[in-house]
């Protein structure tokens, strides 16, 4: 067989196919073509809509008419297959609707629920005019299963504790640089089959290993223009960054944007993903530290191990498949410190264990922010769509807000009516990458209900110390914003200052371009240490800042922010139901827009 390379960026590709259908029994490749050796090659970036294939010669003049549905039986007879891609659209199949059933498979998931050429605009949404999404997004970068075999297998003892692990590789011999060594990180789970949940421990770490797959590969800092302007420090980049960089076969994350310009919407864990260790130096953190994501969640496990507290590992994929059933005998859960990335059956489920009393420890920053699917039988791929608003380093075009993978209008939480204030009780309000500032304590650290708090704690400055850009209050922060769903009895014990200007107003705060403060920092980027009861006699605490676990450990782990940390989670394991406050304290903030 000859193979062709096709260019075209019109909305029509011709070609003449050397060979006569009818002798040959062949697989026939979309959007790649097969090597010698086995492999595909020459991939397609960009759509494919509605391909199909015809017996003998058929003009382009000709083509039209075979859009017909259903079709003449004159016009049928000469069709070999003819996929329509708007059909299984959450599966990898491409329903072959030709005589034939030659229905095809799509493989390393080419971005789905594409417009095609009849797009009007009237619709967006692809459940409920399946015709105008009947095209396929084709990347050379896609990748879900790199399909590697497995090198090395480890049993692990049945009585092991549920906690975070990481397996230890090295090659070369042991006097060669430690730049040939690594630690693949993993989670073990508590037994499924534990008898009763309440003899376990009280307290779970939820894992964001959502937000780790969304993160996996992120490679923005290597490519885009302007990133050291835009976190106003030099990028020093590490082996793993170089290597990615040299390895884009590699697959980008959520953050990425493949070679054609178009978003990547889909990221898997089944493939190399060189972030997800605690290894991993990246540009992040200001003063040198690389510290976001996993390697800054070890900060807590630190802190958990050196407190000796007892607690489960439960990860985000565990908390989708399994709902509100997996945490309901947990009194307190941790999230991690960047838990930006939830699907909807993640939401209901901490949902509904907030409001049946559970006690919540939000460790950090931005969220509950977008949105995502998980694909219904492929097991570790998220999906999502960068729709309308929010901190976006590429945009979903219009008409492709709609997840592939389950049909959910996508985008941020907030765009749906559940901003992250209605969860946690606080919203992502600010970001900034060169450097962190402290908290100061606020009025509401004086009422009796947050007494227990500051328990040890005399000092009106907190955490200004720590290893992420040397403060508490860094990387990317929330505050309370009842406008948002931040319930009235919230207490802001704390806000933030301290900040460098390149701490910014996230976009969806603002309607119009704020300003030119002449330099200063906008007075709304607060980060607020937050505490509110819940009607339930459970409650939340929110350090509503990426930075906070980074200074846990400061002068060996004796300040403030340790001790903040632990009298909560000394209170949140005690039994007794928390009072609701009878009094909102918060006024009802003014339309965040204004
Ligand atoms: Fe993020």
């Amino acid at each position: 067989m000859q193979r062709y390379a096709l260019v075209d960026d019109c909305s029509q590709v011709t070609s003449r196919i050397p060979f006569a259908p009818s002798t040959i029994a062949a697989p026939i490749f979309l959007a790649g073509c097969p090597e010698p050796d086995g492999h595909v090659g020459l991939h397609l970036d960009g759509k494919i809509e509605a391909p199909i294939v015809l017996a003998g010669v058929h003009p382009p003049s000709s083509h039209e008419q075979f859009n017909q549905s259903p079709l003449p039986l004159e016009l049928s007879n000469a069709v070999i297959a003819h996929w329509d891609f708007s059909r299984e659209m959450e599966s990898e199949r491409c329903v072959d609707v030709g005589p034939f059933g030659r229905h095809g498979r799509l493989v390393h998931l080419p971005t789905r629920a594409m417009k095609g050429s009849n797009w009007t605009g009237d619709e967006h949404d692809w459940r409920r005019k399946s015709e105008h999404y009947n095209a396929i997004h084709f990347h050379h970068d896609d990748v879900y299963d790199a399909g590697w075999e497995a090198s090395v297998s480890v049993t692990l003892p049945e009585d092991i504790k549920s906690g975070p692990y990481a397996l230890h590789i090295s090659c070369g011999t042991s006097d060669e640089s430690a730049t040939r060594e690594d630690y693949l990180a993993f989670f073990v789970r508590p037994p499924r089959n534990r008898r009763d949940r309440s003899e376990g421990p009280k307290v779970a770490f939820l894992a964001p290993t959502a937000s780790y797959i969304a993160y996996a590969n992120h490679g923005e800092h290597i490519t885009a223009r302007g990133a050291e302007l835009q976190m106003n420090l030099l990028l020093p980049f590490g082996h793993s960054d170089l290597y990615l960089y040299d390895h884009p076969e590699l697959g980008g994350s959520l953050y990425d944007c493949h070679a054609d310009g178009s978003g990547v919407c889909y990221s898997s864990r089944l493939r190399p993903v060189l972030n997800f260790s605690a290894r991993y130096h990246s540009w992040l953190g200001g003063h040198g530290s690389a510290l976001y994501q996993y390697n800054a969640d070890t900060h807590l496990f630190d802190w958990l191990d050196h407190k000796g507290v007892d607690y489960d590992v439960i990860t985000d994929e565990d908390l989708h498949e399994e709902g509100f059933g997996l945490i309901q005998d947990y009194r307190v859960i941790l999230t991690g410190t960047h838990p930006e990335y939830h699907s909807t059956a993640m939401w209901d489920a901490m949902k509904s264990w907030i409001d049946r009393g559970g006690r919540l420890m939000y460790m950090g920053g931005n969220g509950w922010y977008w949105r995502i699917a998980f694909h219904k039988t492929l097991p570790g791929v998220v999906e999502v769509r960068r729709a309308e608003d929010g901190i976006r380093t590429w945009a979903a075009e219009p008409g492709e807000y709609f997840q592939s993978f389950n049909g959910e209008f996508g985008g941020l939480w907030r765009r749906v009516g559940r901003a992250p204030n209605v969860i946690c009780g606080v919203g992502f309000i600010a970001q900034g990458f060169d450097v962190s500032g402290y908290y100061r304590r606020a009025p509401d650290a004086e009422n009796p209900r947050a007494a227990f708090i500051f328990e040890g704690v005399t000092e009106e400055i907190i955490g200004d110390f720590g290893l992420i850009g040397g403060g508490a209050a860094g990387i990317e922060m929330d505050c309370i914003t009842t406008q948002l769903g931040s319930a009235p009895n919230m207490l802001r014990l704390a806000s933030s200052d301290g900040h460098s200007p390149m701490m910014m107003l996230v976009n969806e705060e603002f309607g119009v371009v704020p300003p030119n403060l002449g330099g200063d920092v906008n007075p709304r980027v607060k980060a607020d240490l937050a505490f509110g009861e819940t009607p339930s006699g459970g409650a939340l605490f929110c350090t509503s800042s990426i930075a906070w676990c980074g200074s846990l450990s400061y002068n060996n782990y004796d300040n403030n922010i340790s001790r903040i940390t632990a009298n909560v989670l000394d209170r949140f394991l005690r039994e007794a139901p928390f009072e609701t406050a009878a009094q909102p304290t918060l006024p009802v903030d003014p339309s965040p827009l204004c």
